[in-house]
């Protein structure tokens, strides 16, 4: 068989299967799993959902929960979070964590994880992926793949491929020139399969080249199988697929959906009519058989030997705390307002629903049933203890809950005029109740010496099938913000979000801003360390931080959302690529984020051995308190042509200093860096130093 080599068990076990047996076997006979074989000791392939955690355990064939109680989880960072660490190490051990997770929740692949670029700061699920920069996304991914595959379980790493909105996802075609694919939008799943070596790969809804992804040629034949050589299973996503001879005779193995007709999937019994009339051969079945009994062994399914997992240890819970903890990114801290001093805090004003909010069950396919979820209201309290009096002020709302009506929409929406009508007070009823909500919040600001607001964005805006209209704070947050810093000019501003916001109506006011993202059940926990200085602030940005949309490439030299077809006009210049060739600025750069202390860099060198550059630099811990660096080298080109970025992210490494320790780095560069500036830097906008060999 092309791409795969067969064991002689395989072949045989394949060779005593009924063609309904092997059909179940590559097509959903439950939302999350296939067909097993029972009489052949062969067992149904499990699957969940995600990036976050092991989602809940669903019914069968129902999208409801099957309302277990032994399905709750430990809720890890998102993996935004995770790439602002910049941390290797971590990536691997919150992948072990999600891998020893599934194998005690009992499942065999994990669909995460989401590795797609973001292309634009509107996307939805953004919060699922790492970067806009595919260098800083691999490095990331691979580890925690491989991480994940340490426990015996298939990491699904996903959407293959250019899935980067969530507008008309289902069907909209990408139409990216091969510049783009193959610097951007490829590179991190070709390391994620040849690197990473990740067992299954899920297909986007989308299409590519005029292809749905899931049924592809070019996407799953030219390119994963032969170009890449992968040899592994691809999962369609759920309801992906849109044609039976094109997905039988494609390289997609599994076709998953979300209806309970699955009989009657594409490659189910409309599958088998087609081989039962010689339209196509039971040859490809058989392949794609032999691939799911493939990775089966490779997961030690069939021969007593895999490994048992489990899932809430206690060690998992710390290890989604110390990803919180250096995934949060001190953005600005002027007056050095941050880290407050618990000493003597008598009395502290918490503002903002997202102090009080918990984000674990939202978000889509993402969403997780934590074990518990710590916000940062309980977070701060905590570490406060009871010496402390902490008020809490929602300062905003949400939309109100939309009341049940009593007629049915159909009948309701004859009366549009009335519903217009009901809308409308409704509108009026909720301005006035943030009205009053704001004006509480800014009388007890001025009344308070210690302020500190916790707002942003929640799953309301940061979810899959949907797409932000732009960065804005929802809920009128701007003018609570502004109105807050006039009353009580040192209000800490924190934002909690899975991608950035506008921020220029108020950000020149604000003298301390800290920008968290969902940072798992241990979240409130971080950010309160955080806050006072139990731990120094080391994330880094791992997307650009527009002053709006339109600054972002997508907006301005490309299309979004598009129609039924959206073209990446932008091409390579996507995120920092484009505001650092167009100089347009951003609010706060790509790789930007600051500490409690500061660091020097010295020493700067670079030496060249064959295909790889070797990159120097002494960094020194310049403060008075410990922190963790990460140094970030850029490749720039002496001779720019048109269609090449000033500049592109080739290495970092972060590195931990108590005061006034110096450490010598080494960052290995896998390309000749004949021709181009390296620049060792603090962000994409920091340059310490500038070497040309
Ligand atoms: C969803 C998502 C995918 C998820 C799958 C199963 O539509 O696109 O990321 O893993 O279906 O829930």
């Amino acid at each position: 068989m092309k791409y795969l080599k067969i064991s002689k068990e395989t072949e045989e076990i394949v060779k005593q299967m009924t063609l309904e047996e092997k059909l179940g076997m590559i097509h959903g006979g439950q939302l999350f799993q296939t067909e097993g074989v029972s009489r052949l000791g062969i067992p149904p392939l499990k699957m969940s959902d995600g990036p976050m955690g092991v989602r809940r355990e669903f019914e069968a064939a129902l999208w409801k929960g099957a309302g277990h109680t032994d399905d709750y989880v430990t809720y890890l960072p998102c993996n935004s979070a995770l790439a602002a660490t910049w941390n290797r190490k971590l990536a691997s051990d919150m992948g072990e964590v999600l891998g020893k997770e599934a194998r005690g929740r009992g499942k065999d692949v994990i669909l995460a994880p989401g590795i797609n670029i973001k292309r634009t700061p509107l996307c939805g699920r953004n919060f699922e992926y790492f970067s806009e920069d595919p260098y800083l996304t691999k490095e990331l991914a691979v580890p925690f793949i491989q991480g994940i595959q340490k426990w015996d379980v298939a990491a699904c790493v996903k959407h293959f491929a250019v899935n980067n909105q969530e507008t008309e996802r289902l069907s909209v075609d990408v139409i990216a020139d091969d510049k783009a694919l193959r610097e951007i939008y490829l590179p991190a799943f070709y390391e994620a399969v040849t690197k990473g070596k990740s067992l299954t790969v899920m297909g986007a809804y989308n299409k590519v080249k005029g292809e749905f992804c899931c049924q592809s040629r070019f996407l799953l034949e030219d390119i994963l199988r032969k170009e890449w050589g992968y040899d592994g299973v691809v999962i369609s996503d759920w309801g992906a697929v849109h044609d039976t001879g094109l997905a039988a005779n494609s390289q997609l193995t599994i076709e998953m959906s979300v209806t309970y007709d699955f009989d009657q999937y594409y490659m189910a019994e409309p599958l088998k009519e087609k081989i039962r009339n010689g339209e196509i051969e039971e040859q490809v079945i058989d392949e794609k058989v032999i691939r799911i009994l493939t990775l089966m062994t490779r997961l030690h399914m069939l021969d007593g030997k895999r490994k048992a997992g489990s899932y809430n240890a206690p060690s998992h819970r710390q290890k989604a705390l110390e990803v919180a903890r250096e995934s949060i990114i001190l953005l600005k801290n002027e007056k050095k307002h941050l880290p407050m001093d618990t000493g003597g805090l008598k009395e502290l004003l918490i503002i903002g629903e997202n102090a009080n909010c918990m984000h674990a069950n939202g978000g889509g396919s993402a969403e997780i049933k934590a074990l518990y979820e710590i916000t940062p209201l309980m977070g701060i309290k905590t570490l406060l203890g009871g010496n402390t009096q902490v008020v809490f002020v929602p300062g905003y709302c949400r939309e109100e809950m939309k009341e049940e009506s009593s007629l049915n929409w159909q009948e309701d929406s004859l009366r549009n005029d009335k519903g217009k009508e009901k809308q409308a007070e409704k509108n009026t009823a909720l301005h006035n109740k943030r009205k009053m909500l704001r004006e509480d919040a800014v009388r007890m600001a001025k009344e308070y010496e210690h302020v500190i607001f916790i707002g942003g964005l929640n799953h309301e805006q940061d979810t899959e099938g949907n797409d932000r209209k732009d960065m804005k704070l929802p809920y009128e947050q701007d003018l609570l913000i502004r109105e807050i810093l006039k009353a009580n000019s040192n209000t800490i501003v924190v934002l909690t979000g899975g991608s950035p916001v506008e921020m220029g109506s108020w950000i020149s006011m604000a003298p301390s801003v800290l920008w968290s993202w969902y940072g798992g059940m241990e979240g409130g926990t971080a950010l309160a360390e955080a806050l006072f200085g139990k731990v120094n602030p080391s994330g880094k940005l791992p997307e650009t931080f527009y002053k709006r949309h339109t600054d972002c490439s997508a907006h301005a030299m490309g299309e979004f959302p598009g129609g039924k077809t959206v073209t990446y006009k932008e091409g390579v210049f996507v995120g920092y690529r484009y505001n650092d060739t167009f100089a347009v600025s951003p609010e706060f750069c790509f790789g930007h984020g600051l500490s409690y202390t500061t660091f020097s860099y010295d020493n700067a060198k670079a030496v060249r051995a064959k295909e790889q550059t070797q990159v120097f630099c002494t960094v020194t811990n310049t403060g008075t308190v410990k922190g963790a660096e990460t140094v970030q080298v850029y490749l720039a080109p002496l001779h720019r042509k048109k269609e090449e970025p000033v500049q592109e992210l080739k290495g970092f490494e972060k590195v931990e200093l108590e005061p006034g320790e110096s450490k010598e780095i080494c960052m290995v560069i896998e390309e000749d860096c004949k021709g181009r500036e390296i620049r060792i830097a603090s962000s994409s906008r920091d340059i310490r130093s500038i070497i040309k060999i």
